[in-house]
C-alpha cells in the first residue's frame, strides 16, 4: 500500500491528469492512472502540483523585526543598514530564534520548503549564527535553511568581521558572503572578493555575494567575482545577488560583462521586490527600475532565480512569504510578459533557485523526495496572477499545511452568490 496519491494533478511543465504516487517519504510513481491504492489521496483534478518554492535570498536574523527599535522612516537602504546597526546590540539569541521559526511557520504554510538565509557575522558575540543554526536543526523535518555568512557592515569596513566570519564557517555556516561595495574603496571591495572566494575555495563552501546593489554606473565588483570564479575554478559555486548596478552599466560593457559571467556559469539572484523599492532612490525623473538585467542573463543562459530578500524588517515593512508574490514583481519589472518569460518567473521561484541551493532531490520525477505543493491554480501563469491558497504542502509524503480554495459570497440581486478567482481564467491560447 503507498503512502499517498494525488490525483489528476497539473504539472509545470505542461503535462495534465497526472497521479503521482508517493512511498517512505519519496515519489515512486508519476504516470496517468495509477490503480493502486494508499493511506490516503489528494484530488487535485486541473489543479497544479509543483515542487516547493525556494527562496534563495533571505535575512532570517532581522525578519519579523519591523519596528524595533523604530521605523524607517526615510524607506531607504542606508537608513536600514542604520537601523539594523541600532538593533543589533539589543538583539538576544532567543528573540531571533523566536522570529526565525515564526518564519518559518509562514513560510511551510506558503510552500516555501527551502531557505537561504544570510546571517550578519560582525556582532562580535554572534549570536544571531548561533540561533540560526539552532533553527536550522529544529526546521530540518520540514524546511532546509542554508546560511550565509554575510559581513553586513563590511568584510573589510568592520574591524572584526574577517575574525568573525572565519568563525562563524568553523561553527558550521554552509555558504561566504560578502558586501563588496559597502567597502571603504573599489580597491578594498576587490580585495575582498579576492579573499572570500579564496576562503570558500580552501573549505570546498559555495560563494553567494552581495554584489554591485547600488545605482553605482562604476561599481564593477561583478566584474572581481566573475573573474576570481574562474581563476580559482569554481564555476557554478559561485552566486552574485542582487547586481543591481548591472541596470546602469553601459550597454557595450555589460554585453562584454554577461558574456565573461556566462563563461563562468555565474549564478544570478535578483531581489525584485527590494530592487525596485530601494534602488534609484538618487534619481529624480526619469528614475531606474534598479533592478538587474534579468532577460539577457537569462537569454546568455544563466541560471537566474528570485530572492524576497526582507520581510517586515529594517528594509521592508511588506512581504509574507509568497514567493508567487516575489515572481510576480519580478515579471513586472522585467517586462517578463512573454508566455515562456512568464514560466520563467515560475521557474525562478522554484527549480532554478533549487539548482543555486543544490538541493538534492528536488523535482516530481520518480526517486525525488515526496516535497510538493498543490496550488489553487491551473498552470504557473495562473498561479502569479492568482497567488493562490496553498492547498496541500506535502514533506516527505506528509502533509504538513492545508488551506482552502479562496471563495467570496456576493448579495447582489441577479448576479451569482459566489465567486472564486480561480474560476475566472479562460485557459490561455484556448
Ligand atoms: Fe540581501
Amino acid at each position: 500500500m503507498l503512502d499517498l496519491i494525488v490525483r489528476r494533478a497539473n504539472l509545470p511543465d505542461g503535462r495534465t491528469g497526472i497521479d503521482i504516487a508517493v512511498k517512505d517519504g519519496k515519489i515512486v510513481e508519476v504516470v496517468t492512472a495509477i490503480a493502486a491504492t494508499a493511506a490516503r489521496e489528494i484530488d487535485a483534478t486541473g489543479r497544479l502540483v509543483t515542487p516547493p518554492f525556494i527562496d534563495i535570498h533571505f535575512h532570517m536574523d532581522a525578519t519579523l523585526s519591523l519596528g524595533l527599535p523604530r521605523l524607517n522612516t526615510s524607506g531607504t537602504l542606508l537608513e536600514g543598514i542604520a537601523l539594523w546597526g541600532e538593533l543589533k546590540p539589543i538583539l538576544t539569541q532567543e528573540a531571533v530564534l523566536e522570529r526565525a521559526l515564526r518564519y518559518c511557520d509562514l513560510a511551510v504554510s506558503q510552500g516555501l520548503l527551502a531557505v537561504r538565509t544570510h546571517v550578519d557575522v560582525c556582532d562580535d558575540r554572534l549570536l544571531a549564527v548561533e540561533a540560526l543554526l539552532e533553527a536550522k536543526k529544529r526546521v530540518a523535518p520540514y524546511l532546509d535553511l542554508q546560511l550565509v555568512a554575510f559581513p553586513q557592515d563590511g568584510y573589510y569596513r568592520s574591524p572584526t568581521a574577517v575574525a568573525n566570519l572565519e568563525r562563524s564557517l568553523d561553527m558550521g555556516v554552509d555558504v561566504v558572503g560578502g558586501i563588496p561595495h559597502f567597502e571603504r574603496t573599489m580597491a578594498d571591495g576587490s580585495a575582498s572578493v579576492r579573499a572570500l572566494c579564496e576562503i570558500a575555495e580552501k573549505r570546498g563552501l559555495l560563494v553567494d555575494m552581495h554584489c554591485d546593489e547600488s545605482d553605482d554606473p562604476w561599481s564593477r565588483h561583478i566584474e572581481a567575482l566573475t573573474a576570481e570564479t574562474v581563476r580559482l575554478g569554481m564555476q557554478g559555486r559561485v552566486t552574485g545577488s542582487h547586481l543591481t548596478s548591472m541596470h546602469s552599466f553601459d550597454n557595450y560593457y555589460a554585453s562584454k560583462l554577461i558574456a565573461l559571467m556566462a563563461e563562468a556559469n555565474m549564478r544570478v539572484i535578483s531581489n525584485p521586490l527590494i530592487n525596485i523599492t530601494i534602488q534609484g532612490r538618487h534619481d529624480t525623473y526619469p528614475k531606474r527600475r534598479g533592478m538587474t538585467r534579468v532577460p539577457e542573463l537569462k537569454a546568455a543562459g544563466l541560471t537566474v532565480a528570485f530572492g524576497h530578500d526582507c520581510v517586515m524588517d529594517p528594509w521592508y515593512s511588506l512581504g509574507q512569504g509568497d514567493m508567487l508574490e516575489v515572481a510576480h514583481m519580478g515579471l513586472h519589472v522585467a517586462q517578463l510578459t512573454g508566455l515562456d518569460a512568464m514560466r520563467g518567473c515560475f521557474e525562478s521561484v522554484t527549480t532554478n533557485p533549487a539548482t543555486i541551493f543544490g538541493l538534492e532531490g528536488y523535482g516530481l520525477d520518480a526517486g525525488c523526495n515526496a516535497d510538493f505543493v498543490v496550488l489553487d491554480a491551473r498552470d504557473p501563469i495562473e498561479a502569479i496572477r492568482l497567488k493562490p491558497p496553498r492547498l496541500a504542502v506535502v514533506r516527505r509524503g506528509k502533509v504538513i499545511a492545508e488551506a482552502t480554495p479562496r471563495v467570496s459570497t456576493l448579495s447582489i440581486e441577479g448576479r451569482p452568490a459566489r465567486v472564486a478567482a480561480a474560476e475566472y481564467a479562460p485557459r490561455l491560447g484556448g
